[in-house]
């Protein structure tokens, strides 16, 4: 399918003009970064893997009604979605204490939350994304009450569908970050998950073995990016089983 124009470069992805008025298309490229893209690399293979993985989990969530941006997936790299305003939050929701929560409040990784708690952060690359509440959001006109109802609806429903969908295949959803986005249709505008959701985005540690199977491998060097995304694959049947380094199985 013909691209149209460049329309922004991120850290991981680029999004070009789409074939009709309202689409866009989502390329999804291997460079990783962290802690505000003061490290970098480039991992072969981890674009085409968040590409199939973030299909995944938006059709899932499609499926059960959670309306997302995603239209279609067009080749290895690109998918097609629907133009939106992304809101300039980043919506955090928290299962079990890990990463910058555990960091600010001293809770051991790994710790049960009493509760899922959601955080918002501003999404500003230059301030680092720093941490908000819901006043800093309201007073700065972020986003409206109504809207803030609506994203914390959404990211609920997000955390219960992924946490099944993970348990499902033996993985625990420590925390995740999702974007949403605004369209509008005639006069009416409504919330969608936007952005990606995949193992860039998400904290997933294997249930048995607390093996982390997400960016902090990349973050903390822990080994392979490729190789712990490609098990989540295999894992949600996204990837055939057979391809990639095997688990070994375990006869009693
Ligand atoms: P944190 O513990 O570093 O605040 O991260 C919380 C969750 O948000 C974790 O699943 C990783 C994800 N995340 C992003 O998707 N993008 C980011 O820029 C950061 C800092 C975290």
């Amino acid at each position: 399918m013909a691209r149209g124009k460049k329309i922004y470069e991120g850290k991981a992805k680029i999004l070009f003009e789409g074939p009709e008025p309202g689409t866009i298309v989502q390329y999804f490229k291997d460079d990783a970064t962290a802690f505000n893209a003061e490290k970098k690399d480039v991992i072969d293979g981890k674009g085409v893997l968040n590409n199939r993985l973030s299909e995944y989990f938006m059709t899932g969530l499609t499926q059960i009604g959670v309306p997302t941006h995603f239209l279609k997936r067009l080749n290895m790299r690109e998918q097609l979605v629907r133009n939106c305003e992304i809101i300039p939050l980043e919506v955090i929701v928290r299962n079990f204490a890990a990463g910058s929560m555990s960091k600010r409040l001293g809770i051991e990784e790994g710790t049960q939350l009493p509760r899922p708690i959601v955080e918002y952060c501003y999404k500003d690359d230059s301030l680092g994304d720093p941490l908000v509440s819901e006043e800093h959001i309201a007073a700065f006109g972020w986003a409206s009450q109504q809207d803030m109802d609506d994203i914390l609806g959404l990211a609920l429903r997000v955390n219960d569908y992924l946490s099944g969908v993970m348990y499902g295949v033996g993985i625990r959803l420590i925390d995740f970050k999702i974007e949403i986005g605004r369209v509008y249709e005639g006069d009416f505008q409504r919330l969608v998950v936007a952005d990606e959701i995949s193992p860039d985005s998400c904290r997933l540690w294997d249930i048995e073995s607390g093996q982390k199977l997400d960016k902090d491998v990349f973050r903390r060097d822990l080994g392979s990016l490729t190789d712990a995304y490609a098990e989540v694959a295999r894992r949600l049947g996204v990837l055939p089983k057979g391809t990639g380094p095997q688990k070994p199985t375990l006869v009693n």
